[in-house]
Parts: C-alpha cells; structure tokens; sequence
C-alpha cells in the first residue's frame, strides 16, 4: 500500500515527549506544503520565498501539530475533558481532537470576535462553547484557574505540549529545503509558535543538521503589539481576531528566541494585512485568512525599510485558512461588498459581460 502521512507523533516520534504508552489521537495532521512563491519573492527583493501553507492542516490551522500533542497526552494521563481559551482557531482544533479521543471539550471564546468559520467548527465538533464578556487574554485567565481547580485539562499553549507538537513544523521546513532559511516570518499572538519554530530550528542545529538558525521575524497587528511596545497592551484591537491578543502568554520563551535568533519584532498596520491578505490570493494563488497574512506584510514592511538582503532565502508561515473568515474577500479595498454580477442564461448575453463579444 502507498504510504500515507501518519501526523506528527508517529512521523516525529523519537523527536518528541511521547512513548509507546502514549494513546496517539490524530486527524493526519503535518505534513504541509511549503510552496515557492515567486511573486512574493520579487515584491520583497528575496532570492526564495517561500509559504509554509498551514492552512492545510485538518481544522485548518497550525493548531493541530500541537493539538495532536496536547490531546493525546492528557488523554494518556486519564482526562475526560479539556479546555480552552481561543480567538477561534485553537478552539475548532481541540474541540476536532477531543471528538476524535471520545472525550469533551469546553470553550472559551471573547465575545463577538471569534470568526464566523472557527464558531462553526467549535459547534460542528460537540465543544461546549462559552462567549466571555472579555477578550482573549481574559478567557485565558478564566481557563487557567478552572484547570487549576476543576477536572479539565488544559490544552492552550502555555500547555508545553503544545510547543512539542508545534515545533515539527521547523523539521518538515528543514527536510524540505535541506538548510535553515535565512529568514523566518510569522504572525504573533501568544507567540507560542514564534517559540515552537525556534524551539525546532534548535534542535536541527544541535543534531548538526544544519549550520545556522534562521533569524526569526515576528509580526503583530499594531493595535495589538505588546512585543513592539514591550508592554502589555490593555485593549488590543485590529481586524486580525486571531492575533488580538495583548499579554502574550509565551513572552518570556518569544523573547529568549528573537535574542538567540538575531531576530526581530514589528508590527504593520489592518491596511497593510488586508492588502497583503489580497496579494497573496491574487498574485501567489493562497488564500489565507487575515491574521494569516500579517507576517508577509511585516516582511513588506521590512523589505520598504531595505532591511531584507537580496540573496536571502526566506519562509513565511501562513498560519490559517481563507474559509476560516471569508467575509475579507468579499470586500473591495475600500470596503464595499462584492457581488457577482448577474447575467441571463445566454452565451451571446454572457459573452459580451465578458468582454469577449
Ligand atoms: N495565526 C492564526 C491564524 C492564529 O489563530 C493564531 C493564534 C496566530 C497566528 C498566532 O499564534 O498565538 O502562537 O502567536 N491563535 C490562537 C487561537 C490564539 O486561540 O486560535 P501564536
């Protein structure tokens, strides 16, 4: 029989905290496409880049390599229900991952800004969901102290599962393009897959399988920055739910990594990522959701600031799927909706709408 991808335990096993007494719960997850992009390439004066294409993952986010890890483990240690804090997409995950272990799953989602695709898929998948009158880092405290006191398990980043199972994402770029990258780029919230890619990039170097780490280059929403402002920010707001985030729960570790890495933090503004969410749709034929495309517009921003070299090779991580938010791509740049134009059905009628006739 032709191989099939088997997820990242079984993939990465001897790579990661598991052992032959560990259950395996996976929905097939790793294993994603890392693209050439050329167009990307040319708009930021690179000589590679590339897309690590999360979106490609079963609940179509990155979410699932660490979920994959996080479930099982606590399934491992006899948890009959787990929980979570989420701007969507770590919700849809591990609601997805507890219904494949049999077990439940509890949500807690800030109110009225989680979008509309992650919703359905927390709902699809039997979570029970809470809307908190709050946002995300509220919903986390609140998640942190009923796992503290009551029986559910805790699968949120701050969860060092999480980052194990993350981390393999460096290993596939790493197998890929036999060499770190110069250069990676990621959207930041928690930051705790800024960490897991550093965290994997580090163990490639001290396994000698490569020579250098890559510079890691986080970027956030600028209404919700705190590694820029080196602050907690007490309000976040930006159209990117998913990285509205304003005291990121893997500070210390994103820190320790950009200080390792030589790397850096910025943050471009809700223009930038909905125009940047528009290229790489239309010119690099990806289409991610809008929190997704923040880490390629930080690397416009850089590339503006002359700060990208010319001969460097370059992975950008686009961390969710399209579908996951649709409603960006039904907006003109200047916000109003997009409806198809209506024709009768009739090939001389269509053919002139067309500009063909
Ligand atoms: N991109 C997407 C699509 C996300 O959903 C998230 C985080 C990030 C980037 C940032 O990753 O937090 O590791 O720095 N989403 C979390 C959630 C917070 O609840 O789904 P990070």
């Amino acid at each position: 029989m032709a191989h099939q991808w088997r997820g990242v335990i079984r993939e990465y096993f001897d790579r990661l905290d598991v052992d032959a007494s560990t259950p395996i719960i996976t929905l097939g997850e790793g294993g994603t496409p890392l693209i050439e992009a050329p167009a990307l390439a040319k708009l930021v004066g690179a000589a590679q880049v590339y897309l690590k294409v999360e979106g490609m993952n079963p609940t179509g986010s990155f979410k699932d390599r660490g979920m994959t890890m996080a479930v099982s483990k606590a399934v491992g240690h006899g948890a009959k229900a787990v929980i979570c804090a989420s701007t969507g997409n770590t919700s849809a995950s591990a609601a997805a991952y507890a219904a494949a272990a049999g077990i439940a799953s509890v949500v807690l989602v800030p109110e009225g800004k989680i979008a509309l695709g992650k919703l359905s898929q927390a709902v699809a998948h039997k979570a029970q969901i809470l809307q908190v009158q709050g946002n995300f880092d509220d919903c986390l405290d609140l998640s942190r102290g009923l796992a503290d006191n009551y029986p559910v398990h805790l699968v949120n980043s701050v969860n060092p599962d999480r980052i194990e199972g993350q981390k393999t994402a460096a290993f596939e770029v790493v197998e890929r393009l036999d060499r770190a990258p110069d250069i990676h780029v990621l959207p930041v919230g928690n930051a705790g897959n800024y960490s897991a890619y550093f965290k994997g990039y580090l163990e490639e170097f001290n396994r000698g399988i490569i020579k250098t780490v890559p510079k890691m280059w986080g970027f956030q929403a600028d209404g919700s920055a705190p590694f820029v402002y080196g602050t907690p920010v007490k309000n976040p707001d930006t159209i990117a739910t998913a990285i509205r985030i304003g005291n990121p729960a893997s500070y210390e570790l994103a820190l320790s990594a950009r200080e390792c890495s030589l790397g850096m933090f910025g943050s471009v503004t809700d223009a930038e990522i909905l125009w940047m969410h528009r290229f790489l749709s239309q010119e690099v034929g990806v289409f991610v959701e809008p929190s997704s495309a923040t880490g390629a517009a930080g690397l416009l921003k850089q590339s503006r600031a002359g700060e990208v070299p010319a001969d460097s090779v370059i992975v950008v991580t686009v961390t969710g799927h399209g579908l996951k938010d649709p409603m960006w791509a039904l907006k003109t740049e200047s916000g109003e909706e997009i409806v198809p134009t209506i024709v009768p059905n009739n090939a001389a009628e269509v053919a002139e709408r067309l500009g063909l006739a």
